[in-house]
């Protein structure tokens, strides 16, 4: 049976790519780009060999951006590309966008490749979704002489920080019932156009106000951006509608608001998730202990950090076989 998170992943990425958008950036921060670059240009040259092309392997690929690195940054023929991902439309996606890649759809918790069949297995913020033992036993596909390389999410880091936020932003919307108040008022608000009592409406939109004041408060603490600026677009789209409410369709807006609802819903689950990945110092250590045990070299090992950020980004981790 798959996890509610495997489905919310699913979900997201069907999303993503039905609705068009440029889904193969990854993380968009310079010192990430910076890690890949100095991995695959600097470090990955010396693994390519004329004869056979380089095996590399994205673990929980999403959009495939460090698919992206390695092709660029190696000579493309040399590269023989491999995504994996626990969601099929993000496979797909990448597949059908880079010409040649192999996808594999598979949950990493039950590692699903041989022992050293890849030259490179790499992973950004992916891997650990599936938990820690997962990555030890990505590890053992990889061939000796191979590498591994990877970013992971950083307890109390820049990225685990926002994704707390955010997760609580959408949190006290849940719980002030924004949308639900809001789909009553907005029910009987339509009534009262096509002729029905005003009362049931005055009375569902006073029970919207102190909806509307916890969300500006929710702002006012967690930044207007919160939650990818989902909480401001709400809050500004149920006032503006409200405002002009004969220009618009009654059916459209209720359906709206019942799909944010559900939008919302899974925002909050990818948010958890992400916020249960991130390792703390003690689970890296542990984490570099068991790959050592595996027959690695940690070549780089470490908090990735920024100028643009107070804390750190990413764990970084580049590993020999
Ligand atoms: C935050 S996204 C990162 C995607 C990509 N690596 C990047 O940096 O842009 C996390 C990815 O992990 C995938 N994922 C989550 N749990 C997984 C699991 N158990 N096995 C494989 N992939 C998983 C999700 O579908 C999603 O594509």
């Amino acid at each position: 049976m798959r996890s509610k998170s495997a489905e919310n992943w699913q979900n997201y990425w069907r999303g993503a790519y039905a609705a068009g958008n440029k889904v193969a950036n990854g993380t968009d921060l310079s010192a990430v780009s910076q890690f890949w670059h100095n991995f695959f240009v600097l470090a990955g040259k010396k693994l390519v060999d004329p004869a056979s092309p380089l095996r590399v392997l994205d673990v929980a690929s999403g959009g495939g951006a460090i698919l992206k690195y390695a092709v660029d940054g190696l000579t493309p023929e040399y590269v023989s590309p491999f995504c994996m991902d626990i969601s099929a439309s993000a496979v797909k996606g990448v597949c059908e966008r880079a010409i040649g890649t192999q996808g594999i759809v598979a949950d990493a918790a039950t590692w699903p490749l041989i022992p050293e069949c890849m030259d490179v297995i790499v992973s950004q913020f992916g891997v650990e979704y599936a938990g820690l033992a997962a990555v030890s036993d990505m590890g053992l596909s990889v061939r000796p002489g191979g590498h591994l390389a990877m970013l992971l999410h950083y307890h109390d880091g820049a990225i685990h920080r926002e994704c707390t936020a955010n997760l609580q932003g959408i949190v006290g919307l849940e719980r002030c019932r924004f949308i639900e108040l809001s789909l009553a008022m907005f029910r009987d608000a339509f009534e009262v156009l096509r002729g029905g009592p005003r009362e049931p409406y005055e009375a569902s939109s006073k029970a919207l106000i102190p909806a509307f004041r916890k969300l500006e408060d929710l702002m006012a603490n967690l930044g207007m951006s919160v939650a990818n600026g989902l909480l401001l677009q709400v809050y500004k789209d149920v006032d503006h509608i409200h405002t002009n409410l004969p220009k618009f369709d009654r059916d459209e807006v209720l359906a709206w608001l019942q799909s944010l609802h559900r939008e919302l819903a899974e925002f909050a689950g990818r948010m958890g998730s992400m916020c249960d990945a991130a390792a703390d110092r003690g689970a890296f250590e542990q984490l570099l202990k068991q790959i050592r045990e595996n027959g690695f070299e940690i070549l780089e090992a470490g908090a990735l950090v920024s100028d643009q950020h107070d804390w750190p980004l990413a764990w970084k981790l580049v590993a020999g076989r």
